[in-house]
């Protein structure tokens, strides 16, 4: 199957009646394994909407949703979270780490879910931190990294599973400047490596990362 992302017709409506919102309009993306793809809008144009969408955290109100050739609705709760354990690896604008726990355990925790043993997850783990440079740091707790240092914890946690899909909401949106090019340059060697990206992102210098840019404003692609 090589097409990784298939939304088509997506519309989200937040609510009912008088107090709804219409989040999504007519979202139609096709993600292909191998793109980097970064969707660019303003605050609140539907970005985290869609990014929840595609990360199987949220549903569409109407139009369907394809993962590597699987539709997504009617799926249940732990089939869902199964699909996202295996399949996606989130990177969080916060960065999401526990914060009294080493870089080393944050980055094996999706192995735990996924049922690996105690010396496979360190192993993997390690491997991980490694690759983002962070070989050094694996019994750093975050309070103890620098922003940037901890965003790379979480990509490595995010890459641990080996996933299909990296899906990435403001990656850099809370590091400086210096920091947000080390990380989109891993995202740049990831993809060269063969990963799938998509990210969503306000700035248009990190855009230009991607291979194909998607414009989103209010709730709706206007430029593909
Ligand atoms: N749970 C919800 N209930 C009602 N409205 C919501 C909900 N979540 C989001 N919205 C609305 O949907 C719209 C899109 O929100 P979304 O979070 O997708 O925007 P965004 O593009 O990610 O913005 P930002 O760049 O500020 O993160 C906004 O107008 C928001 O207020
Ligand atoms: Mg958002």
């Amino acid at each position: 199957m090589n097409l990784l992302v298939k939304l088509s017709k997506v519309y989200k409506v937040y609510g009912s009646g008088e107090v709804s919102f219409q989040a999504l309009k007519n979202i139609n993306i096709n993600v292909k394994k191998g793109e980097f793809i970064a969707i660019i809008g303003g605050s609140g144009s539907g970005k985290s909407t869609l990014v929840n969408i595609i990360g199987l955290l949220d549903q569409p109100t109407s139009g369907s949703y394809d993962l590597d050739g699987q539709d997504s609705a009617h799926l249940r709760e732990n089939t869902l979270a199964e699909i996202r354990n295996k399949k996606i690896g989130f990177v969080f604008q916060s960065f999401n780490l526990l914060s009294r726990t080493s870089a080393l355990d944050n980055v094996a925790m999706p192995l735990i879910y996924a049922g690996v043993s105690v010396q496979d997850r360190r192993n993997r783990a390690k491997l991980a931190l490694e690759k983002v440079g962070l070989g050094e740091k694996i019994d750093s707790r975050p309070n103890q990294l620098s922003g940037g240092e901890q965003q790379r914890v979480a990509i490595a946690r995010a890459l641990v599973n080996d996933p299909e899909l990296i899906l990435a909401d403001e990656p850099t949106g809370n590091l400086d400047t210096k920091s947000g090019a080390e990380i989109m340059e891993i995202f740049d060697r990831l993809n060269r490596a063969g990963k799938t990206i998509i990210m969503i992102t306000h700035e248009q210098l990190i855009a230009k990362h991607a291979k194909r840019i998607i414009r989103i404003k209010d709730g709706a692609i206007w430029k593909q």
